[in-house]
């Protein structure tokens, strides 16, 4: 049974919840479960913070436009007649009706539909009929959102003051998604699915593997479980003698990427930045080519400038996506608040964009093992959101080992709250 007063937190009770959340510890319930926490979520993080929100070929041509909703706000993406991409809220400069549907679309002009004023792909009025002769459209430009492509990954700020470390990004990240140039692939596939839990719980579920070796037996096919923390004490001799092994190989193969321009070494980015990131390149299980159930390419031309021969997986994590960036193809995930306990997770698979499909990738290959992770994690997280709105909940603690990334996430969470004023 969900405990009223969890419900209904106000401001002022979630900014004694935050300054309350212990260390190394799951947050207040209220936390996750309220509409007062949602909305300040969607002010304080998603409006305010460097919001991953899709990929350049997105919008691959003039007039590409996609809408993307981020929380309670929306945006639109276009790809203009000079092939810029520009964002821009997706509200009109009339009454405020939103301009564009969510997803994808194809247009000259962007035109309201409710009375038809109509913009340039730059963001100009062009037309608003019955307005007179002395109006000035110049005077209602749509209002533009902050966008930047990282090595293909579009990141969109809607605060007129975006966070400056996104230079960090740029800087750390751009240079190590170069040689995949997702400005030149395409998306082969693309998923939605609602996760029945608060964003949060979306994002803690995916910065751990704790749960991976119990629940995802297609992604344990590519992923070596002991990448992601373990306790020393706690292997039997053949766990050891794993681990032993993996960190040989590493040491081995961190020198091969090093000799081919793939720098090894993780990046973390995370307490004390508003920017969050986390980068890491990881060697791949099995037959070590792909996250695929036999763990061979899925596509057979590469991306950019790679070649298939054990580069790995390219992890990133960010606020609100994770990525695994692979030579054969990408898997790009973004997740957007859509209430208290509903998060919209988008999935995208990317190829070369001169892959065929059918004959340089097939779908079922390449999609299968994402495809079955994300089931399989929107029940764990739908899980996690019924335990934390039950009476018996309370904030339990994060493994050392496993989980030290979201006890990290959990402390940069509350340090963006209170640094946007909801500490009390
Ligand atoms: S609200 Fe857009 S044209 Fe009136
Ligand atoms: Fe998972």
């Amino acid at each position: 049974m969900l405990d009223e007063k969890n419900l209904h937190a106000d401001d002022a009770s979630i900014g004694s919840l935050l300054c309350k959340r212990q260390a190394g510890h799951t947050l207040p319930a209220q936390l996750y479960i309220s509409q007062a926490a949602y909305l300040a979520d969607c002010d304080a993080i998603f409006a305010k913070h460097w919001i991953a929100v899709g990929v350049d070929c997105d919008v691959e041509e003039p007039g590409d436009v996609i809408a993307i909703e981020i929380g309670t706000s929306s945006i639109v993406i276009v790809r203009d007649d000079d092939m810029n991409i520009r964002a821009f809220h997706n509200v009109c400069l009339h009454r405020g009706s939103r301009l564009v549907p969510p997803g994808r679309s194809v247009v000259g002009k962007l035109v309201c539909p409710y009375h038809q004023w109509t913009y340039d792909l730059d963001g100009a009025l062009a037309l608003a009929p019955q307005m007179g002769v002395d109006f000035d459209r110049s005077l209602h430009h749509l209002k533009p959102v902050a966008l930047r492509s990282i090595g293909g990954i579009l990141y969109a700020c809607l605060s007129d003051e975006p966070p400056d470390d996104i230079t960090h990004l740029i800087n750390k990240v751009g240079p190590r998604l170069a040689p995949y140039d997702l400005t030149n692939a395409k998306v082969a596939f693309e998923t939605e699915i609602i996760e029945d839990g608060n964003w949060k719980l979306t994002m803690e579920n995916n910065r751990e593997c704790y749960h991976c070796a119990s629940n995802h037996p297609e992604l344990s096919l590519s992923f070596h479980s002991a990448d992601f923390g373990f306790d020393p004490e706690g292997l039997t001799p053949t766990e050891k003698d794993e681990a032993d092994a993996l960190a040989k190989a590493y040491e081995e193969q961190g020198k091969i990427w090093e000799t081919q321009g793939l720098d090894p070494t993780a990046i973390e980015h995370t307490v004390g930045y508003p920017t969050n990131f986390r980068m890491q390149r990881l060697i791949i299980a099995g037959l070590g080519e792909s996250q695929t159930m036999d763990t061979r390419a899925a596509s057979a031309i590469p991306l950019g400038n790679m070649t298939m021969s054990g580069s790995g997986d390219l992890h990133l994590w960010g606020i609100n996506s994770w990525n695994h960036i692979m030579a054969d193809h990408a898997v790009i995930f973004t997740a957007f608040p859509m209430g208290p306990g509903k998060t919209l997770v988008r999935t995208k698979w990317l190829v070369n964009k001169d892959a065929v499909e059918g004959e340089d990738y097939d779908l079922d290959h390449l999609t299968a093992v994402w495809k079955a992770t994300n089931a399989e994690d929107a029940n764990l997280v739908a899980l996690a959101h019924q335990g934390v709105s039950s009476a018996g909940y309370r904030p339990g603690p994060y493994s050392p080992f496993t989980e030290r990334a979201l006890d990290e996430f959990a402390t940069w969470y509350v340090e963006r709250m209170t640094a946007h004023g909801y500490a009390t």
